[in-house]
């Protein structure tokens, strides 16, 4: 099992370019099934989610090729087989995506229930719902895979989110992007990764309107064609070395940033008393001696986004002060606060809500990443302990950052990476 070996009580400094959105490369690279001739990505993390679902792609028929470190090729041309139920799909959560844009390119598409980290139920009912709305006929198989054919094809419908759900919401895009008529989807995700699918979409001909506001209207055609695009910069990966910066005292910049997606975590860390200045697609983050306690509710976008939250939690476990944290989205994602425990962190957990008293320091542990977000939370949280942290279970982090412990080395971390 790979691990990282960290020692922390280093003096951070420098620059850390971040990469491309894992939750916005992991649609559009769904999203390239729906389109005829070659699609072109840059900007693509080589992250091991994007590399399963490329993977699953191929097994697919579709020609998948990597043309530079950050970009890759897909052509979508040849006969595709709809059925994805491969080993893969079980353990990425992000093959739901392949649904939709199954559903529109074939009329069908069957998915193992998707798999992913274990932030508690993952249901897959709005999505279901959506499809159901447009003509598909849908069920799950042995509940071990979801099934939706379209036999007479998809059609335009008026559909309800009962939550604003991501993947639901590009999920419903894509199948409307090619059905008959106008779909209107109410109560939608306003993540910045669903206005960048939908950017993607519109540029190879689709016409979606409204994306980013609540209601996102879609105007079939009947076909879409490839064409190159960029991924947008992942805004949890900068908000990650964000809290990098703030947790050790430390002052980074970070490159290929748009604040605009950051504006609660920059709002929150402000709150820290870090420094933070954003200066076009730069941002510095200065962190103080000593954090300040806050207080954090996760909620849809622009709420503050749940994939920050154990980073905060990191950062709260040595601020002077009691933070309270309520995570309102994901029933099990508070698996930082027992990891933090081990080094010496004052967290009690009640339901949704952590209650963490800030303590003077850290001291090193053995700790396990139990899903990606509380495995960067424990990075961060090593970099400022004392002494040495063993963090086991890397090939979760790696599901989301590329190149982490270069990168960390870069700025000066005590960091390896040790592959078993
Ligand atoms: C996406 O997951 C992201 N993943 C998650 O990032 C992110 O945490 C989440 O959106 C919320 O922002 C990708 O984009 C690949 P949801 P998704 O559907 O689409 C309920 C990370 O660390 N729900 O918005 O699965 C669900 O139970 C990952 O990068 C239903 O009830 O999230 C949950 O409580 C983790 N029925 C809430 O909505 C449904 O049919 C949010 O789920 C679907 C969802």
């Amino acid at each position: 099992m790979s691990k990282l070996i960290i020692r922390g009580g280093n003096d951070l400094t420098g620059s850390v370019k971040i990469n491309g959105a894992k939750n916005s490369a992991v649609a559009v690279i769904a999203a390239a099934i729906l389109c005829r001739g070659t699609t072109i990505l840059e900007n693509v993390p080589q992250i091991s989610d994007v590399k399963i679902l490329l993977n699953i792609m191929k097994k697919l028929g579709i020609a998948i090729e990597w043309v530079e470190k950050d970009a890759v090729s897909i052509t979508a041309d040849d006969d595709i087989d709809s059925s994805a139920i491969y080993q893969e799909v079980s353990s990425l959560r992000a093959s739901n995506l392949l649904l939709g844009s199954l559903l529109g390119r074939t009329g069908k598409a069957a998915v193992a229930l998707p798999g992913g980290c274990d932030l508690g139920e993952r249901p897959m009912d709005l999505h279901i719902k959506g499809f159901t709305q447009l003509g598909a006929v849908c069920g799950t198989v042995e509940s071990r895979y979801i099934q939706a054919e379209a036999q007479n094809g998809l059609k335009g419908a008026v559909i309800y989110l009962d939550f604003p759900s991501v993947g639901a919401t590009e999920n419903i895009m894509m199948a409307a992007a090619v059905a008959e008529g106008q779909t209107v989807i109410e109560n939608v995700a306003k993540e910045p990764e669903i206005v960048d699918l939908a950017n993607f979409l519109n540029g190879a001909g689709a016409k979606v309107r409204g994306a980013g506001t609540d209601i996102i209207r879609v105007e079939g055609v009947k076909e879409l064609k490839g064409r190159r695009h960029s991924i947008i910069p992942d805004r949890i990966e900068a908000g990650t070395f964000m809290s990098v910066a703030a947790v050790t005292g430390s002052r980074l910049r970070l490159e290929n940033v748009i604040s605009a997606h950051l504006k609660p975590v920059i709002a929150k860390m402000r709150e820290t008393g870090t420094e933070i200045r954003c200066a076009g697609s730069n941002m510095y983050v200065t962190g103080p001696k000593r954090l300040k306690a806050v207080s954090i509710q996760t909620l849809a976008h622009p709420g503050f986004p749940t994939d920050m939250q154990p980073q905060m939690m990191a950062m709260a476990t040595l601020a002077k002060g009691t933070s309270v944290i309520v995570e309102n989205i994901f029933e099990k994602r508070m698996k930082a606060a027992a990891e933090l425990t081990k080094m010496g962190a004052d967290i009690a957990i009640d339901g949704k809500t952590a209650i963490v008293k800030g303590v003077e320091r850290l001291h090193g542990a053995t700790v396990r990443a139990h899903d990606l977000r509380a495995g960067a939370a424990l990075v961060a949280a090593a970099l400022a302990a004392e002494g040495e942290t063993v963090i086991e279970n890397l090939n979760i982090i790696d599901r989301g950052y590329w190149q982490i412990a270069e990168k960390l080395t870069d700025i000066g971390g005590d960091v390896r990476r040790i592959d078993e």
